[in-house]
């Protein structure tokens, strides 16, 4: 088992090992649950560990979760930004990557184009864990698969219905489909195309993807129904996307076309009363915060997976 694998797409992983991060995930979380948050596991299998993490977009989840994440492992983390680190002056990325590959044990980065993660792993020498492009956000889906598996849903034969703006979460999300077998619908407008890439891919591994523009069959019988904000980090907020976006808000009546016993996954932050209603977003069936609780357990299986640690692995 080598010690120095990227995670910049789920497919990094395949199906086995995130069968296995899930797992892990869900071993790891009953068992420290009499601990505090900021307590190590009582293996700390990461101990003497450092995490860099890079940003150069916001972030609350991520930048928390890995911080815990890693504590809870045993190790520490440290945080760049790009407005104090040299990377802001135009220190190139190669450069960066090979000067934190002599310091720490692993990187994560947030960035726009998804080719500066692969850059940075291409030349660290340590695994460089992708915590959101533009193009896709595969730390947040082990949290989604984690909590769909919690509450009762096996991933295989799974119908979920994603609605809305066809993004990096969307396109993460349908790349964990064809890993994991599960179908997914997409309600969207016409001309919003989720990325060929990650839609042949899920295929290929027989998936039924379908895009719709008809927001209730996207939802119809569906076991998760899951949306995201309308305009994401680096996007203008454009009145006629908004408007374009609105037939497709998660409401009381698109989730009553859903299965009885669907839930309502939004990786947050939300935006109530634009791309999910209030009674939606606070209501019974929305399982968000355990979502983002979920963010902490999912990030430790991907940073043990990384580190070649991840104990129950099968693939
Ligand atoms: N869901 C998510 O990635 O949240 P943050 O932007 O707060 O990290
Ligand atoms: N699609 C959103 C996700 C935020 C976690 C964005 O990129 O802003």
């Amino acid at each position: 088992m080598t010690g120095n694998r990227s995670f910049l797409d789920l497919a990094d992983a395949g199906g086995n090992a995130l069968a296995a991060m899930i797992h892990d995930a869900i071993d790891r979380k009953a068992a420290r649950r009499a601990l505090p948050k900021g307590q190590a596991d009582y293996d700390a299998p990461l101990a003497g560990h450092v995490l860099a993490m890079i940003f150069e977009k916001n972030s609350t989840r991520t930048r928390v979760s890995f911080d815990i994440a890693v504590r809870q492992l045993g190790g520490t983390a440290l945080i760049l930004d790009s407005g104090t680190s040299q990377l802001g002056r135009g220190e190139t990325i190669a450069d960066t990557a090979r000067v934190l590959g002599r310091m720490v044990d692993a990187i994560m980065v947030r960035t726009d184009d998804h080719s500066k993660v692969e850059e940075m792993a291409r030349h660290a020498g340590v695994p460089v864990i992708n915590g959101l492009t533009d193009q896709s956000h595969p730390c947040q889906i082990v949290a989604d698969l984690l909590t769909i598996v919690e509450h009762g849903k096996p991933l295989p034969g799974l119908q979920l219905a994603w609605l809305g703006d066809c993004n990096n979460v969307m396109n993460s999300l349908v790349e964990a489909a064809g890993l994991m077998k599960f179908d997914m619908r997409i309600g969207t407008p016409a001309g919003y195309v989720p990325d060929a890439q990650y839609v042949d891919e899920a295929r290929r591994a027989g998936s039924t993807i379908t895009v719709t523009q008809d927001a209730l069959e996207a939802a119809r019988g569906a076991d998760v129904v899951v949306t995201d904000t309308w305009v994401s980090m680096g996007q203008e907020h454009a009145a006629a996307k908004i408007a374009e976006l609105t037939p497709y808000q998660v409401n009381a009546d698109l989730m009553s076309a859903a299965s009885r016993d669907a839930v309502f996954l939004h990786c947050l932050p939300a935006h109530v009363g634009e791309e999910v209603s209030e009674d939606v977003f606070e209501g019974p069936q929305s399982v968000v915060f355990d979502e983002a609780e979920n963010r902490i357990h999912a990030q430790k299986s991907i940073l043990l997976w990384s580190l070649g640690k991840l104990g129950t692995e099968s693939g």
